[in-house]
């Protein structure tokens, strides 16, 4: 696509915030540390995680910059950016996750491969810009459609970085044409964040941000966009990013026996305490956020100090003063929650943490349960252990 070119090098990376912890350096990853990560409900852009699989994309010329619409559709066309700021501009807070936030928990149970994120390969941000449903329709694809005319039924992402999971080739993933085409699904094709141009790690000029479903389908840096019969057959939609059962090995996985993983399940984490903190007898303060997929709120957030035998509430928040009530309509259905609880400690203690969403899911006991060979959405109850000493929370 002109305008836009990915790098097969990493000498023209972005600068980054010197604050996050750096998973790996090429490609990049890193994450806020824990304490960083919820002092503000709206994640700030420099500390927001950052999920790359190749060099960063450069843009060498925005005017020329446009994304090609084809394949199953009567009216194939490019739009520029100025065409995609034409149409209505929505502002969604939503959060991203990475399938793989809160692996290294699991490497603990047994080695998973891939990159060792801790608690906070997660972020809440302002989204700004058009909903796919209105693009498509411009396109002459009605609202709620599931398939079009000629039977394209899902709508595949492609960018332009170069990934060595697809030999050199873009990343791409899909999302249901039923999910794309429906305005309360709230698919954007981003060009801001936070109220600022997109930057160049999180997808400038344009991005997909699909809520509530794993970051691995918000793809970044778009060069096209597809109407296909099938779902995407690209290495991040077949062959990573699914969920698998702890029997299954790297001898005998069968990657065309699970669907691609989509909806993220319902998550917390403590974020005010490592994972094994010093304190001082007294009072503690646990801070962290929840948060479900597919629209669901946050219905409670329990704090156990006894392994899960009794259990005290947490109080949640999104905007700051604002009592959070899960499906109220005033609540941001995309978005995470807030919560923090009081507790005292007057020696060594567990803090358990798990979430319930507004289907009543609940957060899974033991990491073992849901143990996976690719480490992905580990979901299990959050603990830290508290021992008595010198500290300085
Ligand atoms: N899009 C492209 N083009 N290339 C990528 O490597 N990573 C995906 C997704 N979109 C990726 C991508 C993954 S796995 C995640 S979790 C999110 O982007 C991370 O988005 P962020 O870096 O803006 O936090």
């Amino acid at each position: 696509m002109p305008g836009i070119r990915g790098p097969s090098e990493y000498s023209q990376e972005p600068a980054r915030d010197p604050s996050l912890k750096v998973n790996a350096k090429e490609p990049f990853n890193a994450e806020p540390t824990r304490s960083a990560l919820v002092q503000t409900y709206v994640t700030p852009v420099n500390l927001f995680y950052k999920r790359n699989h190749g060099p960063i994309p450069i843009v060498d010329h925005l005017p020329s910059y446009s994304v090609a619409f084809t394949g199953l559709l009567n009216k194939p066309r490019n739009l520029s950016i100025k065409d995609i700021r034409c149409l209505p501009k929505y502002n969604v807070t939503a959060t991203l996750q990475c399938a793989g936030n809160r692996r290294t928990a699991m490497s603990k149970v047994l080695n998973v491969r891939g990159v060792g994120w801790d608690v906070s390969a997660i972020g809440n941000a302002v989204w700004g810009g058009a909903k796919l449903a209105d693009v498509l329709e411009l396109l002459g694809i009605p609202k709620l459609s599931d398939c079009t005319s000629l039977g394209g039924r899902h709508v595949e992402f492609v960018s332009v970085d170069q990934c060595k999971e697809e030999n050199g080739g873009p990343y791409k993933a899909s999302i249901p044409l039923i999910q794309a085409t429906n305005p309360e699904a709230d698919v954007l094709l981003a060009y801001e964040m936070n109220g600022e141009t997109l930057n160049r790690d999180h997808g400038f000029p344009l991005r997909v941000v699909v809520p509530g479903v794993i970051g691995a389908r918000s793809v970044k840096w778009l060069d096209s966009i597809n109407l296909l019969a099938e779902e995407c057959q690209g290495f991040f939609m077949q062959k990573d990013y699914k969920m698998f059962p702890p029997s299954v090995n790297w001898d005998n996985i069968d990657w065309s026996s699970r669907r691609p993983q989509m909806d993220f399940p319902v998550q917390s984490a403590i974020c005010s305490l490592e994972d094994v903190q010093m304190v001082k007898p007294g009072k503690v303060s646990i801070k962290g956020y929840a948060v479900s997929g597919g629209g669901r709120g946050i219905e409670r957030m329990d704090i156990s100090l006894d392994g899960g035998k009794s259990w005290v509430e947490a109080s949640r928040t999104q905007k700051p003063g604002k009592h959070y009530i899960s499906d109220h309509h005033a609540s941001d259905k995309w978005a995470w929650v807030l919560f923090e609880a009081t507790i005292d400690v007057s020696q060594t203690t567990e803090v358990v943490a798990k979430a319930v969403d507004s289907a009543a899911n609940v957060q899974p006991e033991n990491v073992e349960s849901i143990w996976n060979l690719r480490g992905v959405l580990n979901t299990s109850w959050h603990r830290v252990l508290l021992r008595l000493g010198h500290s300085n929370l």
